[in-house]
């Protein structure tokens, strides 16, 4: 499936165009590496395959000349297990959202304008109603944007094994945003 749309308010002054990821994608996104304190984030090469999964969902978010911005995914590989195993993901009314900007596009205050475009783009692909995320707490940088984003916190949990605490958020309202046909 290959669809995009494009984010109303875009610090890039340029529109962020969402698509169906292509294996070219899924090898330059397996190979970003995050800095430091980020680099839990960063995939392997093996991870390329699973990118392409069409059950996982993945799509590749571009810039107005075709350059790799990111990437989004709506489904099962948004989730964590150990939220599972808690009943955290009950309410079957919500899509699960994973994201990933490009390492050096991170920081730099388009995190609104990217996010937007990709709850943009399930509403409108998907018919979501609303969506999920799973963060982790320590990760204050993607906390701070989703709240901005008008998501908040449900639920709260920590992985046994590491102790690492998670965020389970939710936003319920649909938003409104622009749509745009490719270039
Ligand atoms: C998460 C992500 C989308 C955020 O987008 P971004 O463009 O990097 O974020 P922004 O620069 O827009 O910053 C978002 C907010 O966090 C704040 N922020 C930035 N760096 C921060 C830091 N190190 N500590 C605390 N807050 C920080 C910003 O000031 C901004 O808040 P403000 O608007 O109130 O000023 C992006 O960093 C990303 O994809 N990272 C990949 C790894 C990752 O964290 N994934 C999360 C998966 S759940």
């Amino acid at each position: 499936m290959s669809s995009s749309h494009v984010s109303s308010t875009n610090p890039l002054s340029s529109p962020i165009y969402i698509r169906a990821i292509t294996p070219v994608d899924a090898s330059q996104i397996a190979q970003w590496r995050y800095p430091p304190p980020y680099e839990i984030y960063s995939l392997s090469p093996e991870d390329a395959e699973s990118l392409m999964r069409l059950e996982f969902q993945y799509y590749a978010a571009q810039d107005d000349e075709g350059a790799l911005l990111g990437y989004f995914c709506y489904g099962d590989d948004a989730r964590i297990p150990a939220a599972f195993e808690q009943g955290l993901y009950a309410d079957g009314s919500l899509t699960d959202l994973g994201l990933g900007m490009r390492p050096d596009r991170t920081g730099r205050g388009l995190g609104t304008a990217f996010l937007s475009a990709g709850l943009t783009f399930g509403e409108r692909l998907f018919g979501a109603k609303g969506f999920r995320l799973t963060v982790a707490a320590w990760n204050v940088r993607a906390v701070r944007l989703y709240e901005k984003c008008g998501f908040s916190a449900a639920d709260a949990f920590t992985i046994p094994a590491g102790g690492v605490s998670f965020l389970v958020m939710t936003r319920s309202t649909p938003r409104t945003g622009q749509a745009q046909s490719p270039r």
